[in-house]
């Protein structure tokens, strides 16, 4: 189906107030009534300089958010189709480019009984789980074609600017040595890359995932890691961050049975599981470049942080 959207629709200017803003002034989100239905547009233009307090850099950030939107924009063209309940997306219904923005056309998923919550029970994290194990048994050893090289928003070579305002000390000096650790594993994905509570909505148990930008070849366990820094405190996670891996786990494997012979799932998910703590020291290790005092460094992650330097080479 080709939707049209009149040009005096998509023109609006960004500025409009009642628009709902994307990142730091990158774009916007345009809310219509089609004959097809209620649509969602993100509007793309990247500026050249992005409105953000502890963004002063130019080049680097600048080139990585515009090269996300263009990693999105593929996704969606060429291969969220591929993905079959449980595992939604945002229903793409076309892409285009007016006064030097780009845009998507998604269906509105309110529309389809889909909605963001800040508070996701138990079945509802459940339920991204099982949404993240399907999407890296459907990607796994795909090659990174017109997606990122590595996925995610905090890999060592994507930020330059952050590693170099780190202070000196152990996370630091291994740093290096745990972006290998990550980059060489023998089994990679697709990651989603940005998988926070906030880019998934739900009807009732169903979770859609959404917000593609830094989709690329990662290991499962970096999304599943992100997620759990999303939905659980503190105490939470030193309660029960170990459980949600091994469900994970579990999932993936029952996901991977039967995929293809040349696949040793249980060396996968050994591999992966070793990683666990590498990827908690991997993201503490952006934090503390970009926002040392993140509330998202806690107790659990500086626990994992220490398995993993101890772990060594
Ligand atoms: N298909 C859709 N239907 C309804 N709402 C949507 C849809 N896609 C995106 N949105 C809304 O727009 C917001 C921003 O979209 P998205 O997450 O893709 O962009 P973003 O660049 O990450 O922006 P932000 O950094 O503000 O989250 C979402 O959090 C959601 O509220
Ligand atoms: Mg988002």
């Amino acid at each position: 189906m080709k939707i049209i959207i009149p040009n005096d629709v998509i023109s609006v200017p960004m500025s409009l107030k009642r628009n709902q803003q994307l990142w730091s002034g990158c774009g916007d989100m345009l809310f219509i009534n089609h004959d097809v239905g209620k649509l969602a547009i993100k509007r793309t233009k990247v500026p050249k300089q992005v409105t953000h307090p502890r963004i002063s850099q130019s080049a680097v950030a600048l080139k990585r958010k515009a090269h996300s939107y263009q990693v999105e924009r593929h996704f969606y063209k060429y291969h969220a189709c591929e993905l079959i309940p449980p595992c939604n997306t945002a229903s793409y219904l076309g892409e285009g480019g007016a006064n030097g923005m780009d845009y998507i056309v998604f269906r509105d998923f309110s529309s389809q009984g889909f909605v963001q919550v800040d508070k996701p029970s138990e079945e509802q994290i459940m339920a991204v789980i099982g949404w993240l194990a399907k999407f890296h048994a459907h990607f796994l050893q795909s090659p990174a074609e017109h997606v990122w090289e590595q996925g995610n928003y905090w890999h060592l070579e994507t930020r330059p600017d952050e590693f170099k305002r780190m202070a000196d000390g152990e996370v630091k000096q291994a740093a290096s040595l745990l972006h290998h650790k990550i980059k060489n594993s023998y089994w990679h994905t697709w990651i989603h890359g940005d998988a926070k509570l906030a880019n998934f909505a739900f009807n009732g148990e169903q979770a859609l995932g959404f917000d593609f930008q830094y989709v690329g070849k990662g290991i499962g366990v970096s999304d599943l890691m992100l997620f759990i820094t999303s939905v659980l405190d503190e105490q939470a996670q030193l309660l029960y961050a170990d459980d949600y891996l091994k469900l994970y786990l579990d999932t993936l494997r029952v996901e991977l049975l039967g995929k293809a012979a040349s696949i040793d799932v249980a060396q996968l998910l050994s591999e992966w599981e070793a990683l666990w703590p590498v990827v908690w020291a991997d993201f503490y290790r952006f934090l503390l470049g970009w926002k040392p005092d993140h509330f998202k460094i806690n107790k659990y992650m500086k626990f994992q942080t220490q398995i993993a330097l101890q772990q060594g080479r």
